[in-house]
């Protein structure tokens, strides 16, 4: 005990750690009296970030930065149990940063944290958002199974309609003129050093300020912030009914934080990681998989909207949003920051919240969107187990015709129901439609052998209606 007090008197000593951390952890900050357990969002957030860096760390030591090779390091590490359980903590913890960065901004921005002195905390906060979208963007396409290739595509797809600069900025995205390896590389080099790089500076920015100007008081109504005497106002409320930071406000962020950690570790090892898609394949180039969970809603608005609405969907939602967080305290710098005085804040905060849960319930029924994880089909359906029919089953689900065709209630519903093509069509119908594609189906011109094509005619022709059990007719008693 001595020995280690005698130490701790000689670190502090030569670093003067609690000379310069004593006054930060005990510095006085607003007694909130109702609101207290708002605040602690911005430093869950934190915690879960602090998570990611490690768990980051930890997968970048095992994974392969190259096209051929990512999906099966990724394998890899999902076969062994402590790769699995870090990769759960990895994608939850990402989950758990977007949830807590989304509920910080709406708490700042309801409470009008962001006014004066304190509207570059909001901007360095803002950056703070923009740059953990980026992660979890740039995160996605790392596996590169399915999903994460056609991350790649979209994102250069959606680049493309800027004007003037759109065809720079879509090659500069896939780091040439298709998803790649130059493409995976510059994905991993974003995600693990640029866009770090970026959120540890302005996190520092943003702590410092936080220190700096010190932590909004919970607003009242009638009571308007006014630059002029605002500081000295501040400084007054502080000195009257202040309480020191550490431990009186601190153990509440201390024990969110910690509450957060420890589901995200739970999650991880009862949910586990998101299953890998199937590896990338480019022959499916029109198909669009559904994303994860926290892009699935931006991703059914742009499936259900007018086409014709959707370059300025693409293009103007993104700068609007920009154009708020940049606005939002520049313009509002002053006056009333309770929301009762507010309203349109609540207006405002209560659509979003709407628009997202709208088109993310429909983004998870996706009834346009291709069944990656439909299962191959069974004997009884195909009725075979060798011979031309059995091998064109299999062609039908190794070439990804299941993503979007049904066949007796097996696979995807985005192109037509194909269990009964054998009433419908004759096989010379069903290979011009195959090697031309449509416009939501993908060409299958030299993609398949001639025998491949002959089996898969075959299947299809085999399908009939009389082989799907109708649901029995109910008789109406009286008719
Ligand atoms: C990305 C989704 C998608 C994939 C993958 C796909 N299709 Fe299609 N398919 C469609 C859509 C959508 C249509 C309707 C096109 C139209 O008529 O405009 C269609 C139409 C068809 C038709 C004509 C159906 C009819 O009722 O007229 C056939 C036959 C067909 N596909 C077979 C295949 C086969 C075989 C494969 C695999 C080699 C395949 N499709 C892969 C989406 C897909």
């Amino acid at each position: 005990m001595r020995i280690l007090k005698q130490l701790w008197h000689w670190l502090d000593d030569i670093t003067g750690i609690s000379k310069s951390l004593g006054p930060i952890l005990t510095h006085p900050v607003p007694r909130a009296r109702k609101t207290r357990w708002l605040y602690v969002f911005g430093s869950a957030t934190l915690a879960a970030f602090l998570v990611q860096v490690v768990t980051g760390i930890a997968l970048s030591s095992a994974y392969v930065t190259s096209s051929g090779q990512a999906y099966h390091s990724l394998q890899f590490i999902n076969s062994t149990t402590i790769g699995r359980i870090v990769r759960g903590i990895h994608y939850f913890g990402a989950s758990a940063m977007i949830i807590l960065i989304g509920l910080h901004t709406i708490r700042v921005y309801l409470m009008g944290s962001y006014k004066y002195p304190r509207q570059m905390n909001w901007l360095t906060g803002a950056g703070l958002l923009m740059f953990t979208l980026l992660m979890a963007f740039t995160g996605q396409l790392l596996r590169w199974d399915q999903i994460g290739f056609w991350t790649a595509v979209v994102a250069a797809e959606q680049a493309g309609r800027v004007p003037l600069i759109g065809n720079w900025l879509g090659h500069f995205i896939l780091a040439g003129n298709t998803a790649g390896g130059a493409t995976l590389s510059r994905f991993f080099s974003a995600h693990v050093f640029f866009i770090p790089a970026l959120i540890f500076t302005f996190l520092s920015v943003h702590l410092y300020l936080v220190l700096f100007n010190g932590i909004s008081e919970p607003p009242k109504a009638g009571r308007p912030v006014d630059p002029r005497t605002y500081r000295r106002w501040y400084h007054s409320l502080l000195e009257s009914e202040g309480i020191p930071f550490w431990p009186y406000a601190a153990w509440r962020d201390l024990f969110f934080g910690t509450i957060v950690v420890l589901a995200i570790f739970t999650l991880a090892v009862v949910a586990g990681p998101p299953e890998l898609g199937k590896p990338p394949d480019p022959t499916i180039v029109s198909a669009s998989p559904r994303p994860d969970w926290y892009f699935m809603w931006y991703f059914a608005l742009l499936s259900l909207i007018p086409k014709w609405t959707e370059n300025w969907v693409i293009l103007l939602g993104p700068l609007f949003f920009g154009l708020f967080l940049i606005l939002v305290p520049i313009l509002g710098g002053r006056g009333e920051r309770s929301p009762l005085r507010r309203p349109w804040s609540i207006l405002i905060i209560a659509s979003v919240i709407v628009i997202i849960a709208h088109y993310w319930a429909e983004g998870i029924r996706a009834p346009w969107s291709p069944r990656l994880e439909s299962p191959p089909l069974p004997a009884s359906v195909v009725g075979v187990t060798s011979g031309p029919v059995a091998d064109g089953a299999r062609v039908f689900y190794e070439k990804g015709c299941e993503y979007c065709h049904t066949v007796s209630g097996y696979g995807g519903i985005r192109g037509p129901n194909l269990s009964d093509a054998g009433d419908r069509l004759t096989p010379a119908q069903m290979a011009t439609r195959i090697f031309s594609g449509a416009e939501n189906m993908p060409s299958y011109r030299g993609e398949l052998t001639e025998e491949q094509l002959s089996s898969l005619l075959a299947f299809l022709s085999s399908r009939h209606l009389l082989q799907v059990p109708k649901p029995p007719v109910l008789k109406t008693p009286g008719k």
